[in-house]
């Protein structure tokens, strides 16, 4: 494979019909998410056209954290709404819509749909978390890049599996990471990949970028990035990829162990102390987050 952009160009039309198309009801909330003036209402015009987001809010909103002990039964949007607030409202419709994606999808060895789903969310929430963290206004986007930056490896699973397959299994046995492995060896690269399948979804243009440039760490090789917050979103991504890899949070297919980019580190001004801060403040909310990740992989 050459990787030229007719490479993935081709790759994605052959894919039609294979690769699930993008969730309607994500389309929408992707616009919406980005406008901060969004109200309650908007969001619950879509859960309501959704029954898989509806389900799974009624799901996380009875847990013990938001419920309460003793109190009954929540069965209603509007008090459900109203109990989880409208930050964690968007974050259930989008993991449920992204999970959505990913089911169907057949994975070998101890590789799932549902743990690369995991690992997704795992970013979403770290990106979303670190924005917040760096007082960067972008934390939606940074949720929602997060949430869809290694959508080229689904696609790359459903093009040719036994090829994927085969290439996760040599990673693993030489111990590196799947990118790695991609550019040794010349196969189709996930970044490339999942960048264009952004693009022919005609979705939010930082998707795509965060999909194209998420294992580029040297901010002059993104061609077409200029804008300094566009860096700063990618670079945001990037880190929190690698810290949920250091976690163990989930799985993106690969057992080589995460080096955190220090050029990053010092790119977005984040101390060894703040690090470890960090990292105490996000194991928290992983753990929140496993709870309400095993409510839905629950079927
Ligand atoms: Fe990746
Ligand atoms: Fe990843």
């Amino acid at each position: 494979m050459k990787n030229t952009s007719e490479d993935y160009v081709f790759i994605v039309s052959s894919l039609k019909g294979q690769l699930p198309s993008l969730p309607l009801v994500m389309d929408e909330l992707m616009t919406i998410i980005s406008d901060p003036n969004v109200a309650l209402y908007a969001i619950k015009d879509i859960i309501k056209m959704d029954p898989s987001i509806y389900s799974q809010t009624l799901k996380v909103v009875n847990t013990v954290q938001y419920r309460g002990e003793g109190e009954s039964r929540i069965t209603s949007l509007d008090d459900a709404m109203q109990r989880l607030g409208l930050e964690k409202v968007k974050r259930i419709a989008l993991n449920t819509s992204v999970l959505t994606l990913f089911s169907g999808a057949e994975f070998t060895n101890n590789f799932s749909p549902e743990t690369l789903w995991t690992h997704s969310v795992g970013v979403a929430v770290a990106s979303a978390s670190l924005a917040d963290f760096l007082h960067f206004p972008m934390s939606d986007q940074a949720y929602s890049c997060g949430l869809i930056h290694d959508i080229g490896k689904l696609a790359k699973l459903k093009y040719d599996q036994q090829n994927f397959c085969e290439e996760l299994n040599k990673a693993n046995e030489l111990g590196l990471s799947n990118f790695h492995t991609e550019m040794t060896h010349q196969k189709i690269r996930h970044d490339l990949l999942g960048a264009q399948i952004a693009n022919s979804w005609g979705i939010s243009p930082l998707v795509e970028a965060v999909a194209r440039w998420h294992h580029e760490e040297d901010r002059s090789k993104r061609t077409e990035v200029e804008e300094p917050d566009i860096h700063k979103l990618i670079d945001v991504v990037q880190f929190s990829n690698s810290l949920i890899k250091e976690i163990k949070f989930g799985n993106s297919g690969h057992s080589h162990k995460e080096v955190l980019s220090r050029s990053i580190m010092r790119r977005l001004k984040i101390s060894e102390e703040d690090l470890d801060e960090f990292k105490e403040k996000l194991k928290n909310e992983l753990e929140t987050e496993k709870e309400h990740i095993s409510l839905m992989n629950r079927k």
